[in-house]
This record gives structure tokens, sequence and C-alpha cells, in this order.
């Protein structure tokens, strides 16, 4: 049987086609706009979503037998608050993981009802992007479109809405909501309290392994599929990635080189979050995850690329970067680009090159973009480690990892040996895989994952080049304090 997993990302939705073996038949990729109608806002349209997923699939399934496709699921951008009128209207733009308007309300979140009272009921405290604070923000400031909210959901949920006609969620991606009591995956009847929503407006919950329904009528016509074409709950896009690089089980990591960049912890267990800078949500097998996020990693790169220095040759860029040069940059980047979530959660945060002197190179500065996201990725490691958490190795995964030197950057930063595995398509995989667990080709998440997922080769660390980096994170963790009241202030 065939599965397609589907990657709603932030710049474009990636579809990926997979036998139940594992073998990827096709992947298709199409693009949409982002809005940001103020500075630090971020919007997308849900229908520009649903219009390039119905395109995507088509082209993704026009060579194969289409009677062979069995099921379909999702990784999805965390977060994004998509609310829809009684008449199944979208009420507005979805408001997304990257916007940082609702400082107001996560300070109110965070200070006034109080930070030990969110991690009681969310094992979380409020972060900018997070979507509970975006359900304050359009109460506050668009009362009208508050009042028309007839339900509420996550960005991939839309998608699974609109082909199955099920009002669904799935634990993962809940969790980033702040409204859902992430150790007994239920809502929390006081958080949507707080919020002024009831239940009637929430999706109803699934793990993301579980089927919710089966393909409309409407849609199955539309793309030649069958009405027996299962819909499965699917996952936020960094446990669909953790899945798809077979992150599953106890202490196991992946580091996402995205838009954003996230540092992602497997644990079977709910162990309190000691340290809320990170968080602490269901993972797409049944069990829980650590996970850090900054808001903008190969995006940092391709603003650098494409916007600044106006190329798309990236890998020519980097040749210049010779190992030697590796520990030795004098100069540093500050990868705030949207403001940052772990472990500073300031939208206000800003981007910034540190150190240059009349011999600089651009060079140089191609190589502080890649690592100021190396070193700020590291923040949130260094987090997971003062938690207890020993970590040798990770995957990796996202547009990033395609670059060899962004991977020996990583390893070295974080001094960790790199598993590079198979495919980079993390979400999309691991959307895949759990449509075929659910359609019963494998009996669990974790044994489809420790079946399909297969490490190609190894990125180890130099113990000279992760000496230097050492000394380099240690003055690169002086940068941000040194900044932050300016940052307010600009
Ligand atoms: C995770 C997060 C991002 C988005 C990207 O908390 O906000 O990784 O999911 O799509």
């Amino acid at each position: 049987m065939l599965y397609i997993g589907v990657d709603l990302g932030t710049s474009a939705v990636k579809l990926l086609l997979m036998e139940g073996s594992g073998r990827i038949v096709k992947i298709a990729s199409r693009e949409y706009p982002l809005y940001f109608p103020h500075p630090g806002w971020s919007e997308q349209k849900p229908e520009d979503w649903w219009s390039n997923v119905l395109e995507g699939i088509k082209e993704l399934t026009a060579e194969c037998d289409k009677s062979q496709v069995a099921g379909i699921s999702f990784g999805g951008q965390m977060h994004g608050l998509v609310i829809l009128d009684e008449n199944d209207n979208v009420i507005r733009p979805a408001i997304l993981w990257n916007d940082g308007r609702t400082q107001k309300e996560t300070d109110y979140l965070n200070n006034v009802i109080g930070k030990d009272k969110l991690v009681e009921l969310t094992a979380n405290i409020a972060f900018a992007g997070f979507t509970a604070p975006k359900i304050l923000w359009v109460k506050e400031n668009e009362p009208e479109n508050f009042k028309k909210i007839a339900k509420i959901m996550l960005p991939k949920d839309f998608l699974a809405y609109k082909m199955s006609g099920t009002f669904c969620t799935d634990v993962s991606d809940a969790s980033g909501m702040l409204l859902l009591d992430v150790k007994n995956r239920t809502w929390s009847k006081e958080m949507l309290d707080i919020c002024g929503v009831s239940e009637a407006q929430m999706p109803k919950l699934f793990e993301s392994y579980e089927v919710v329904g089966t393909l409309k009528p409407d849609v199955a016509a539309e793309l030649g599929l069958s009405t027996n074409v299962k819909i499965v709950a699917g996952a936020g896009d960094n446990a669909a990635a953790a899945v798809g690089t077979g992150t599953v089980g106890d202490g196991r990591c992946n580091i996402s080189l995205g838009t954003s960049g996230t540092v992602f912890i497997s644990s079977r267990t709910f162990e309190k979050n000691d340290n809320p800078a990170i968080h602490l949500f269901d993972h797409a097998d049944g069990t829980y995850h650590l996970m850090g996020c900054m808001l903008s990693a190969a995006s940092c790169n391709k603003w650098w690329m494409e916007d600044i220095i106006g190329t798309k040759a990236f890998a020519d860029e980097q040749k210049a970067i010779t190992d030697d040069k590796l520990g030795n940059n004098h100069v540093y980047f500050l990868p705030y680009l949207m403001g940052e979530r772990s472990p500073h959660n300031n939208p206000d945060a800003r981007g910034a090159f540190i150190g240059m002197s009349m011999d600089s190179t651009r060079a140089d500065m191609t190589q502080a973009v890649l690592e100021g996201v190396a070193f700020g990725l590291r923040d949130s490691v260094e987090v997971a480690r003062k938690l207890g958490i020993k970590l040798e190795r990770t995957k990796i995964c996202g547009g990033g990892a395609k670059s060899p030197l962004w991977k020996k950057i990583i390893a070295n930063v974080m001094n960790l040996k790199v598993d590079v595995i198979e495919s980079e398509e993390g979400p999309g995989y691991g959307g895949a895989i759990l449509a075929a667990v659910a359609c019963g080709e494998y009996a669990s998440v974790e044994e489809a994952a420790s079946k399909l997922v297969k490490v190609i080769d190894t990125v180890e660390p130099d113990p000279a080049i992760a000496a230097r980096y050492e000394e380099q994170y240690r003055k690169f963790v002086k940068m941000y304090p040194a900044l932050k009241d300016i940052y307010s202030e600009i």
C-alpha cells in the first residue's frame, strides 16, 4: 500500500509518497505566501495551504496506482491559531508560530496567572508564539472576530478537517497551545476558562497514529482517490520529524534545521518540567518529549544568502570555510531575526553581527551565521544537560542538514555525534510513517521507526575543533544579556 505524508511548513508544503516498505516513491513541494503585516507579525492564509495541498497531492499521485493509497497523515507547523465561524469560514488569517505580537498576553499569563500555575496545568510556561496568548490577543484586539469563533484548530488540523470533516487535533501539536494537560493528554478546563473559550470550540483529541476519519466523497473525487483512504491525526512538525528520524524511545535527540531550529529529546516518562525555558510536550508515539525551539535557523542562512549577499549558490559560498577556520572565527552572529523563543522568550530580540574588523570577509560572516544558529541551539542543549539529560549523539533533519559544513559545525559546537539518515525529509516521512502505523502496516510507531529509519553516516566531533568552539560558546552566551536592554529600545 501507499501512504502520503504532508509536511505543512512555513515557506512551503512538502508532500511525500511512501511505500509500506518505507521506500520513498515521490516528493512534491509547493510554496505559498507568508505575510508580515507589521514588524514581528507573521500570518498565512489557511485557504492557501488547502489549495496547495490539493494540487500537491495530485502531482504526487499522478503516476501511481491511486487505488493503492491507503492513508494520509501530517506533520504541521505548530502553534498557529486557525479560527472558523459557525459556517466553517476562516475568520482571519492564521497567526503563526513565529509571530511576536502577544508580548502583553504572554506577560499576563506568566506574571498574573503565574508560571507555577501554568506549569501545574500544562507542564509549560507561556511563550509569545504559543496559541493561548494568541486567543487572548484576538479577544482583546479583535472582539468581533473573537465572538464569531466556533472552532479553534492548528494548521494541519485544518487539512484533516477539510479532508475528513472531523474536527480533530493530536496531542503532540495540542501541547503547544498551552491549553493541554500534557501529562494526562486532555484539555485543561482551567486553561480554557483563562482564555475565555469552551471545550465545544476545541477539537477532539487523538494520538498522532490514530485514524480520525476517511476522505470525504467530494475531496476523494477531486483527487481521484478512494473514499476508503484513512485520514490520520498526524503530529506537530517536530514530533513528526522525530518519528521520521527514528527519535523515539528514551533520551534520543533530533536537531531540525528548518525555518525554525529545534532540539528534540524523546522521553518515555513524564518528568516535571524544572526548567520551562524548553518545552515539555506529548510525543507522537504515545510518550513525551522535551524541545527547545529557536525561531530563525535555516532562515538566517537563507536571509543572509538570498536577501543580503544575493546568491542561491549556498554550497559555493561555504567552500572557503575550511576546517582550520572552524572555531577560529572572530565574527559572531546572534540569530534572533524574528525574536527568540528558547531559551530567552523575547520577541524583541533581533539579529546582530559582532566582532568584525577591516580584515573580516564575506566568508567569515557566512560562517558566523551558520555558527550563530549552532550556538543558539546549543543554548537548548545546555538546558537539557542541566536537567541531567546525557546526550552523546543526535539525528539531524531539515533543509540546513543538506550542508556537510553545517553538520560539522553542529557536531563540534554541541560536541555530539551527528547521525545522518537516508532522507532529511523529517516531518513528511514521519507523517507517512504515522499513516502506515494507523493503517496496520506496523504494530507501533516505535516498531515502524526502528525498521524504516536508516543511519547512513555519522559526523564525529573533532576534539581540537570542539575545544575551540567551547571557548567561543562561552563568549556567545555573554552577548544576548549585553544587548537585551537595547533590544527593547530598538
Ligand atoms: C516549535 C515551533 C516550530 C514550528 C515550525 O515549537 O514553533 O518548530 O513548528 O514549523
